[in-house]
């Protein structure tokens, strides 16, 4: 173990950094970072290599590889202090950087972004390259981990496109280490846990550790409240599971409420509820009221982080979900999906809300999604007194009837 004792930044933590070296390849980063106490508090081994494009003099593209972080150094690496959060600073070679910082959450700590810059100066590395220069590029990652477990990722992930490609595989790190040690609680990224080939999704969620796959549990139910100058005016109870389909693959995300922040505003013909968390940026509930008498979910409008770096927006203002008249709850116990896009959908559990004409910070009376359906279908049963053919095919009728005007409700 060699220990290094960095120029100590004036107001930061750390004095120390040192690196734990051994069967270290050369394009693995491994380092535990201490604070003036002498305990870790924060752990890292990250095998990596990049593919950098460059355009040369005769405007030809080239692409090279890094894949030696060789002499590593650290410096500027810290454990963070009440100004700045904890990163990881690495130069190796001839002038590449590579920067990872954290931040920590209530329930959870953040992977927040990781930048790296290269120096097309150097003609060995980057022979004939047209612009010379160091290029930097950073991107958003915001990938949530429990506090106090350590992210493991065995798997390959890919970061970034076009000029820099970045390729990480055994990455094992964990930011904010109590007590100075190292958990031995393993956060998985989704492609260990499944080991498909899917790009996985940033996690909204924070599952717990031993969520083995597919994600497909109920989601935690969160209560989600909108303040005025006139007291709470709107609130809204609800397990929330997000559905993503991109090429035929769907990725399902639970949304923690612990680790998801709400806020909104409330109009006399709309309201809004805003959730939003280290990986969405917004998901926009908008309600209105209509006929003057009835209120409906109308638009949802989401944009998320994508571990790639990429966002994904969508909004659909159309929509005619959760309708119930002004001056009640609307409640619904079972799963119901809001559909907001042939992409994107919203599965919700134990949902009750109200958006308009909250009185003294309590729900009004509710009116339920299902009562219709339930109340029709006994009758049917009880008093037709048909053949098993038949109730058959009038149950897979009204089920069928039910399914198309799911969330919507016929009064
Ligand atoms: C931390 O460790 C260094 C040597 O590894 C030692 O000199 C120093 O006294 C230790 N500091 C504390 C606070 O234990
Ligand atoms: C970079 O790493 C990936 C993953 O291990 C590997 O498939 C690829 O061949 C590596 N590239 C080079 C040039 O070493
Ligand atoms: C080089 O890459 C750029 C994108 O960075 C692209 O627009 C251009 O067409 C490429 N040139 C060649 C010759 O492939
Ligand atoms: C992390 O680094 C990025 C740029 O690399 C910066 O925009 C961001 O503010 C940093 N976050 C924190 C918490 O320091
Ligand atoms: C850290 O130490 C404190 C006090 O000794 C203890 O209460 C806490 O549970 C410990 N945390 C962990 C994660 O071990
Ligand atoms: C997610 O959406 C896809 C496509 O609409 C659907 O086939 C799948 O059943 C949905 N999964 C969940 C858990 O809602
Ligand atoms: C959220 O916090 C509650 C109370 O601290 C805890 O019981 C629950 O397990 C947490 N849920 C998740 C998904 O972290
Ligand atoms: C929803 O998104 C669209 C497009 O970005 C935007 O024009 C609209 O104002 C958004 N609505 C809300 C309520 O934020
Ligand atoms: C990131 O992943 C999403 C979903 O898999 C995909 O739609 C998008 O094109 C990807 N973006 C980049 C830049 O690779």
């Amino acid at each position: 173990m060699v220990c290094f004792r960095l120029a100590p930044v004036p107001g930061s933590g750390l004095l120390l950094l040192c690196l734990v070296l051994g069967a270290v390849s050369s394009y693995a980063l491994e380092l535990n970072l201490t604070d003036p106490q002498n305990a870790t508090c924060l752990y890292a081994k990250w095998q990596m290599n990049f593919t950098i494009r460059y355009e040369t003099t005769d405007k030809h593209n080239k692409t090279v590889t890094i894949s030696d972080l060789g002499a590593a150094t650290y410096s500027g690496s810290s454990c963070g202090d009440d100004q700045n959060g904890p990163k990881i600073a690495v130069q190796f070679g001839s002038g590449f950087s590579w920067i990872v910082n954290f931040t920590e959450e209530t329930y959870s700590y953040s992977i927040d972004s990781i930048s790296f810059s290269y120096n097309t100066n150097d003609n060995t590395t980057f022979p004939d390259a047209k612009e010379k220069g160091v290029f930097t590029v950073s991107d958003r990652v915001a990938f949530s981990v429990p506090l106090n477990d350590i992210f493991r990722c065995n798997s390959l992930s890919t970061l970034g496109k076009n000029d820099v490609v970045q390729h990480y595989w055994d990455v094992h790190v964990q930011a904010f280490v109590q007590n100075g040690t190292v958990s031995t609680k393993e956060f998985l990224c989704d492609k260990d846990k499944t080991l498909t080939t899917v790009v996985p999704v940033v996690p909204t969620t924070v599952p717990s550790p031993t969520t083995t796959p597919p994600k497909k549990e109920k989601p935690e139910v969160g209560s989600y409240s909108v303040v005025n100058s006139n007291g709470t005016c709107l609130l809204a109870t609800m397990g929330l599971q997000l559905n993503i389909t991109h090429d035929k693959v769907a990725l399902v995300i639970n949304i923690n409420p612990n680790t998801t922040n709400f806020t909104g505003s409330c109009h006399p013909q709309t309201a809004l509820l805003r959730l939003s968390s280290s990986s969405i940026k917004y998901l926009d509930f908008v309600f209105a009221v209509k006929n003057e008498n009835r209120f409906y979910l109308k638009e949802v409008n989401v944009s998320m982080y994508l571990v790639n770096g990429s966002v994904f927006s969508i909004a659909n203002n159309n929509l005619s979900y959760w309708d119930a008249p002004l001056g009640s709850s609307y409640m619904c116990n079972k799963e119901q999906t809001v559909s907001v896009s042939g992409a994107f959908q919203i599965n919700t559990f134990d949902l009750r809300v109200q958006p308009f004409n909250v009185m003294e910070g309590k729900y009004s009376t509710a009116q339920e999604c299902s009562l219709d359906d339930d109340i029709i279908l006994i009758p049917i049963i009880v008093g037709a007194g048909l053949s098993g053919l038949i109730i058959v095919i009038v149950i897979a009728y009204l089920i069928g009837r039910r399914k198309s005007y799911a969330g919507y409700q016929t009064l």
